[in-house]
């Protein structure tokens, strides 16, 4: 099934009609800014203008990053405060006029890459993180995703552990390689307590520079790369739509 995949980031928006059943785009990516202050009627007008884009009148699947249930916002998390409440579900699809299924950007990233990526027939426990702007978790057991899991919201000195080792942090801080991969030794150490993986996937904007910092991660549990990069994050969204994973 052909469906239109966004997937919505900090500081881009981006989307491609994804064909849901071999998980290949079948338009060229197009790319918007995400506006600053980044506010639910802003974000929704540029939603419309992508939607217009592809003069697209199908269904579409949309991955948001803010901690997310049913459709709904729990929390503005990177994205702006007055997110908490809205309906994010609604609110696109009242603004396009069409039928919109969103999801958490992580849960998509990692739908994708489970089907058509590095995970394609693990078993098991699988967890799936995200470095990024945040840090984004999606969680499978032998295939099947557990939604709306928060792995980046795990504490460290009291704080959101991904306020300590996400990859805008290691830019924020100007910190090497190294010193950030000691940081991300801690991550996954603790999520590997609290888990017992059988396997993690590294995915987001920082996976392409694995080789750089994962001789730092000194863990019993496998760590391998995602596949699927930048796309990975449409590409899962689409699936949702199609799947219905809410
Ligand atoms: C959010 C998650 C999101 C992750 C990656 C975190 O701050 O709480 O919902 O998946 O960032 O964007």
């Amino acid at each position: 099934m052909q469906i239109l995949g966004i997937d919505v980031g900090g500081s881009g928006i981006k989307g491609a009609i994804v064909d849901t059943s071999t998980g290949d785009l079948i338009t060229e990516k197009f790319r918007l800014k995400t506006p600053k202050p980044a506010k639910p009627e802003k974000v929704a007008k540029k939603i419309k203008q992508l939607v217009e884009h592809f003069n697209w009148k199908g269904k579409v699947g949309a991955g948001f990053p803010t901690p997310l249930a049913h459709g709904k916002c729990m929390s503005g998390g990177n994205l702006h405060p007055d997110w908490k409440g809205v309906d994010v579900n609604d609110l696109f699809s009242k603004t396009t006029g069409l039928d919109f299924t969103v999801i958490n950007d992580a849960d998509a990233a990692a739908e994708a890459e489970m089907h058509f990526g590095a995970g394609k027939g693990k078993k098991g426990l699988v967890a799936v993180i995200t470095l990024g702007t945040g840090i984004g978790s999606g969680l499978f057991f032998n295939g099947s995703l557990i939604p709306n899991t928060e792995l980046g919201h795990t504490t460290y000195k009291n704080e959101a552990f991904e306020k300590y080792a996400a990859d805008s942090i290691r830019k924020k801080e100007d910190l090497s390689y190294a010193k950030w991969g000691k940081r991300l030794h801690k991550y996954f150490k603790h999520i590997e307590l609290i888990l017992s993986p059988d396997l993690f996937i590294i995915g987001g904007g920082a996976s392409s520079k694995m080789h750089k910092f994962k001789d730092q991660i000194d863990i019993e549990t496998p760590i391998i790369t995602a596949e699927n990069k930048n796309e990975a994050g449409i590409i899962g969204a689409a699936m949702g739509a199609y799947d219905g994973i809410k």
